[in-house]
């Protein structure tokens, strides 16, 4: 499903002159389909741009990096938006679109899927419904509070069975009610066989819901169960 050998990450810096310095260095580590793993690791370690390559937003500058089976290097870029299409992604920052209602940001992956309006409309109301904004379906996410957005967020990126899915501090405006329903639709994704990446800080959800961890410190893996 992912596989890293390897791998090492540089952002170019167009400001700077010279070599940027390396953020993630020598990662070597695989998951299966349909595990479940925290990524975990201190504030600047590297969990966002770990989470980057897996959805293929940057390319390794070392290494080699295999993502639903395919080789991302040696992939044509044709090929990524098709790949990307089976990858769900919470954003730490949410990233909705903001011209568009809750409703229609949860639709848009199944309306690129092509799915019939029919059952577009029943899967999002589902989904919003459990997320907790049935209330809120035609609401911008200018009109919602940081919670609302990150709900929708989390709903956007699981209506469509993703095969990968990675969510990157999902819970940081949860209260502990909504944060427990989201790991209940993690775990219920992992079991049908979807592949679960959650970077966190949240250490009590951790300690709720143990979990082998890809634990990173500066650029490094220094734990891997
Ligand atoms: N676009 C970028 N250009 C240059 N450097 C970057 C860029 N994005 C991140 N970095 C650097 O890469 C390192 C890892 O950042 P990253 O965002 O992956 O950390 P993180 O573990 O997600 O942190 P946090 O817990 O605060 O979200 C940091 O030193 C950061 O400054
Ligand atoms: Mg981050």
């Amino acid at each position: 499903m992912v596989r890293f050998e390897g791998v090492g990450l540089r952002y170019e810096m167009a400001s700077k002159a010279g070599a940027s310095p390396e953020v993630l260095h020598d990662l070597n580590f695989s998951l299966s389909e349909g595990v479940f793993r925290w990524l975990l690791g201190p504030s600047g370690a590297g969990k966002t741009s770990l989470l980057r390559l897996m959805y293929l937003a940057v390319a390794p500058t070392r290494g080699r990096l295999l993502v639903l089976g395919t080789d991302v290097s040696r992939a044509p870029r044709r090929s990524l938006p098709r790949m990307r299409r089976r990858i769900g992604v919470v954003f730490q920052d949410f990233r909705l679109l903001p011209h568009l209602s809750a409703f229609d940001n949860v639709a848009l992956p199944l309306r690129i899927a092509g799915r019939p309006e029919g059952q577009v409309r029943a899967d999002v109301t589902e989904m919003l419904r459990w997320v907790g904004l049935a209330k809120r379906l035609m609401a911008f996410p200018s009109e919602l509070s940081g919670g609302e957005q990150q709900r929708v967020a989390i709903a956007r990126a699981v209506i469509a069975r993703p095969s990968l899915l990675l969510a990157d501090e999902p819970t940081g405006n949860l209260d502990d009610t909504q944060a427990e329903r989201l790991m209940q639709l993690l775990s219920e994704m992992s079991r049908l066989g979807t592949t679960v990446v959650v970077a966190t800080h949240n250490e009590r959800l951790v300690a709720r819901h143990p979990a082998p961890a890809l634990l990173l410190d500066n650029g490094r893996l220094v734990g891997h169960q």
